[in-house]
């Protein structure tokens, strides 16, 4: 479905990306943002359309939830390409829902069409506990969950970015310090940075994720961490106030579901400008073939390019 001005949808849409469901009520269309929570209202369908997402588990989650959520004889219509393994899911799909396989190709889209019949209803497929927050190994005791962004690794650009954090994150010895972390995930970023402080309590830090698992994952490891500040969904911080933060920290995205998007960067950088106050910093960790010189003109008066290391660059940045 394009959300496009006139369209016309009685339906409810769900997503668990902020964004989509900020741009379907803005057009009138009832819209729901979690993650992926079929369930919430206890609410039953007679059609459940779904355009499969980039991670297994989130699939064969929502293949799962589609049994309790679908009424007799309701469907689950899965979109997908080829590359996003759309026959493989077909296949599960039917044997889940109790029904003969039913593929449809248009153009380079395939369609799998699946009849809901309680009786022949198959087994639940693996979704790696979808629902759950858990304490993968490599995170170091951080709660994390699948369906976010690299949900059971530190990423190597945040991980470099942290490491510069001690020279240039500012001290709270003149007051409260205020921190942004753009595009949270589970909040690794604002983790390092609240364990540098010497005075937690003058260190606010704003965590902003446009995707509902990560603001789960994060708002736990506030609240385990005891972290001051508060965690908030919005499309690269535009829930955000200008002018609210000393100092900011990101490591945007390069990917928006299946497509590799250019000016998510270019997005991000112009949010973090807006949301800095007037002598605030930001700290930005980029793949280092994405040109942020180019991008950061007339958004930023100082450039600086601090370290270039494992195929990333980290940048300052000053209004
Ligand atoms: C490269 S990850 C970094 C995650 C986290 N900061 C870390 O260091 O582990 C980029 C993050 O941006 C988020 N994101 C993607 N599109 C976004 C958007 N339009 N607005 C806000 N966040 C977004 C993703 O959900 C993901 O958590």
């Amino acid at each position: 479905m394009l959300l496009v001005p006139g369209i016309q949808f009685t339906g409810k849409l769900l997503s668990n990306r902020w964004d989509i469901v900020h741009a379907a009520e803005a057009l009138g269309i009832a819209a729901q943002f979690n993650d992926f929570d079929l369930t919430t209202n206890g609410e039953k369908y007679s059609r459940i359309v779904y355009p499969v997402s980039k991670e297994k588990a989130a699939v064969h989650h929502v293949i799962n939830s589609a049994v309790e959520t679908l009424l007799a004889g309701g469907e689950l219509l899965l979109l997908g390409a080829k590359s996003s393994g759309i026959k493989t899911y077909a296949q599960k799909a039917a044997a889940r829902l109790g029904c003969a396989k039913q593929l449809q190709k248009h153009g380079n889209d395939y369609l799998s069409v699946n009849r809901f019949d309680e009786t022949k209803a198959g087994a639940t497929l693996d979704d790696s506990d979808y629902t759950n927050l858990r304490q993968p190994d490599a995170l170091g005791g951080l709660w994390s969950k699948p369906g976010l962004f690299g949900w059971n690794k530190i990423d190597v650009g945040s991980a470099l970015l942290a490491s510069l954090l001690p020279k240039f994150l500012p001290t709270e010895k003149n007051g409260e310090v205020r921190i942004v972390d753009l595009g949270c995930g589970y909040g690794y970023l604002s983790v390092q940075a609240a364990d540098l402080a010497t005075a937690p309590e003058q260190l606010h830090i704003r965590a902003s994720d446009n995707n509902a698992a990560a603001i789960l994952a994060c708002r736990e490891n506030f609240q385990a961490l005891n972290i001051h500040g508060s965690v908030s969904a919005g499309d690269a911080g535009s829930e955000i106030e200008s002018g609210s933060a000393d100092f900011l920290i990101c490591n945007p995205p390069f990917h928006q579901g299946f497509q590799v998007e250019g000016d998510l960067t270019d997005r991000f950088l112009q949010q973090a400008a807006r949301i800095l106050k007037a002598k605030g910093l930001a700290l930005f960790v980029v793949n280092e073939f994405i040109p942020v010189s180019r991008k950061a003109e007339g958004l930023f008066q100082q450039l600086q390019l601090l370290s270039r290391e494992k195929g990333f660059c980290v940048y300052l940045l000053g209004k």
